[in-house]
């Protein structure tokens, strides 16, 4: 009999069954069986020839014995798993992934740590005067409009924060300069969910008070941010623009990294995106928050983190964000910023 055939009969055998095992084993092992004739039969072969085929008769009778008992250890442990078989071979377990938004939080929150800014956070559900009145906005701007926020307690004033600069209010209120402090955290904006607007998106503010705190101050930091976070070739322009709590205000964009700056949909065909928001502090916000505008300056700035991410990795949609898609999710796995 061709030996061979027989080695690829016992690898090849269908174990699954009780059965089918109870078969294997009286094929290749049981007294009698194939196995054993032919070990049987090896005193008619020439000296020669018996002690190869012997010996591969031998190896032959050791390897349905293992397939066996593999077999077998695996059929038990499958019924009942434990740790006992330091052999059996280890189940996949699926890694988990962190997600987009906390990979580039942590990325910006490391480059500002570097220049020594620390954290500080504040709560979600706010009052009107966190997120509104001590920021310098008036009793009748819009924001304050049940359009754009979600109400908690509309007649006290309770509401959802719209923005992070509520952290630079609470931090002032409690300490002296110099702060050096971000604020990362999640916001609230009554919007009509879209490829470009969510009800909730994360932002991180910056705030840097002291004596003698400059624009070339602001300008410097920021530069040095954008430059670490996008690279250092990364196109800066900055743009006049108002926000009630900074005097003056301006906005930043960067050349678009989608299009290179030859125009495309992220950008609006503009070649340009806008990054962030920034200014210094006004004397009224800083004296509604306890601290003398005669003597300390200071300049703010609030992030997005959405935009930032959907810049970095090419998203698209920021709805993508929020929908725990495992996909979408898993494509971060093992992603380190
Ligand atoms: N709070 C602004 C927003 O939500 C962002 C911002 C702009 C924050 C200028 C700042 C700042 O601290 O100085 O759009």
């Amino acid at each position: 009999m061709e030996l061979a055939a027989l080695e690829k009969e016992i690898i090849e055998w269908d174990l699954s069954t009780p059965e089918a095992q109870q078969r294997f084993r009286q094929r290749f092992l049981k007294r009698g069986g194939v196995l054993d004739t032919l070990l049987g039969q090896l005193k008619d072969f020439p000296p020669a020839e018996r002690k190869e085929r012997g010996s591969y008769l031998n190896r032959l009778k050791e390897l349905a014995q293992q397939r066996l008992a593999s077999t077998q250890a695996a059929q038990a442990h499958q019924e009942n798993p434990t740790l006992s078989d330091p052999t059996f071979p280890a189940f996949y377990i699926e890694a988990g992934s962190r997600h987009p938004l906390s990979l580039v939080e942590e990325r910006i929150i490391r480059i500002f740590q570097r220049i020594g800014y620390t954290l500080a956070d504040g709560p979600e559900i706010e009052d009107d005067w966190h997120n509104f009145s001590a920021l310098n906005f008036e009793p009748d701007h819009p924001a304050r409009d049940m359009q754009d926020t979600f109400f908690v307690d509309p007649a006290r004033g309770i509401l959802l924060r719209t923005h992070t600069s509520t952290v630079q209010v609470r931090v002032m209120e409690r300490q002296k300069p110099p702060i050096r402090i971000l604020a990362p955290g999640r916001v609230y904006r009554h919007e009509t969910i879209s490829a470009r607007a969510h009800v909730y998106f994360h932002q991180i503010e910056g705030l840097y008070v002291d004596e003698e705190v400059s624009a070339a101050d602001l300008k410097a930091t920021l530069e040095y941010f954008i430059h670490s976070f996008f690279g250092e070739g990364t196109k800066i322009r900055w743009r006049a623009s108002y926000f009630p709590f900074t005097e003056m205000s301006a906005e930043v964009d960067i050349g678009c990294l989608i299009c290179g700056g030859s125009g495309c949909p992220v950008c609006k065909h503009t070649g340009w995106v806008e990054v962030l928001g920034c200014g210094m502090v006004d004397p009224n916000v800083l004296s509604a928050c306890g601290i003398n505008p005669e003597r300390y300056a200071g300049f703010a700035f609030g992030l997005g983190v959405e935009r930032l991410t959907q810049l970095i990795f090419g998203i698209p949609d920021l709805r993508l964000f929020g929908q725990n898609n495992l996909q979408f999710l898993q494509s971060f796995r093992g992603y380190a910023l």
